[in-house]
């Protein structure tokens, strides 16, 4: 009896044995498909790019939700108490800062555990504590003329770049059509996934480079030639030396649109309400991602005022000192102009 069931369990053995190296030598075949299914199950070192889109948009518009319930919470508080501070929200900005960080943040976390995210807010507001406000891959946030697809990346080569709320002095003064929310998502430090929300219009302009954009970016048209009378929107909070420089290096023609918010910058150039988007002094690296890769999409450029594209890996400084030149059309035109 012994002997019998000893023999059928070593018959077992082989049969499992023999399995599970017709399993290996499958696995380590050069078809593509397994190994992209070996690469998804040795505990997720691949991620989906087309997920990774849907969930930049959910995240963008989620975090504009969170900065628009502060703003309308805030209205309503000082309606009723006539003036009188109340606490947790004397300071809206801190509190829309950080709801729109953890909701962004902690929503693609979820859903991308391994990812490398990197927010405006990660040392302000570090550790979130409501955990139970998460979004889902909602794929119906993509147009259906877009054709999206699954592409498979390296984890360690993907850097997610989030900004909780850009423009954040104009939405104290309740300036909201400059406020924006934005995600990037950098492949080896390229910007190739950008989303622009603004959030009190409720628009979400986005773009996976040479793959797919928003409907309102497939009508815009790079422009023929170059004009001698640009417009450069420059920031409100420098605009005096930012103003002398662009007048000096494009001409007396050229005209300056003051705006604020990198976003709402970017969108101005997309939108052809201005020519060049200038910007002469430190600039961290949320703030400018999203559109970089937008500019990129369409053919157009983001540079650094030395002509540099910024490198988005995660292991260098978030912040960019070499300013910025980004246009739509002939970047290397108006970059001679302003370096003459
Ligand atoms: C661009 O310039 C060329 C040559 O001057 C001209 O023929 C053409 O009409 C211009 N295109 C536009 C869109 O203005
Ligand atoms: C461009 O300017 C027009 C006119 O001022 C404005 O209505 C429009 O909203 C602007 N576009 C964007 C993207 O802000
Ligand atoms: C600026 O950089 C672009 C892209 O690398 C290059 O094609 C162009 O020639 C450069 N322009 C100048 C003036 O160096």
């Amino acid at each position: 009896m012994i002997g019998h069931s000893v023999r059928v369990n070593r018959g077992a053995v082989l049969l499992v044995g023999g399995i599970l190296l017709i399993a290996i030598i499958y696995l380590f075949t050069n078809d593509n498909e397994a190994h992209q299914l070996y690469g998804n199950l040795r505990n997720g070192r691949q991620i989906n790019l087309r997920k990774l889109l849907i969930g930049s948009i959910k995240a963008a518009k989620a975090g504009g939700i969170e900065v628009v319930t502060v703003s309308r919470n805030v209205e309503q508080l000082n309606q009723r108490s006539k003036g009188k501070t109340k606490e947790g929200v004397d300071d809206p900005l801190t509190d829309a800062d950080s709801k729109s960080h953890c909701i962004m943040k902690s929503g693609l976390r979820r859903l991308f555990p391994k990812v490398e995210i990197i927010s405006e807010e990660d040392k302000i507001h570090g550790g979130c504590q409501d955990t139970s406000a998460y979004f889902d891959l909602d794929p119906t946030v993509i147009h259906e003329n877009a054709v999206i697809p699954d592409e498979m990346y390296n984890i360690e080569d993907i850097t997610v770049w989030i900004d909780p709320l850009d423009a954040t002095k104009e939405y104290t003064e309740k300036l909201y059509e400059y406020v924006t929310t934005m995600v990037c998502v950098a492949v080896n430090g390229v910007p190739v996934i950008g989303v622009i929300h603004s959030p009190f219009s409720g628009k979400t302009t986005w773009a996976w480079v040479n793959r797919a954009m928003s409907e309102d970016l497939l009508l815009v048209k790079k422009e023929e030639n170059v004009t001698n009378n640009p417009t450069i929107t420059v920031s409100r909070s420098h605009s005096g030396d930012v103003k002398e420089k662009a007048s000096k290096a494009f001409g007396s023609d050229s005209n300056i649109l003051i705006a604020a918010g990198s976003g709402y910058k970017v969108l101005q150039v997309v939108s052809k309400n201005a020519t060049i988007y200038l910007h002469t002094t430190r600039i961290k690296k949320w703030d400018v991602c999203a559109g970089n890769a937008i500019l990129s999409a369409l053919g157009g450029r983001m540079s650094t005022l030395e002509n540099d594209s910024i490198d988005y890996s995660s292991d260098l400084s978030p912040v960019n000192d070499k300013g910025i030149l980004a246009t739509l059309s002939h970047h290397d035109y108006y970059f001679n102009k302003y370096t003459a």
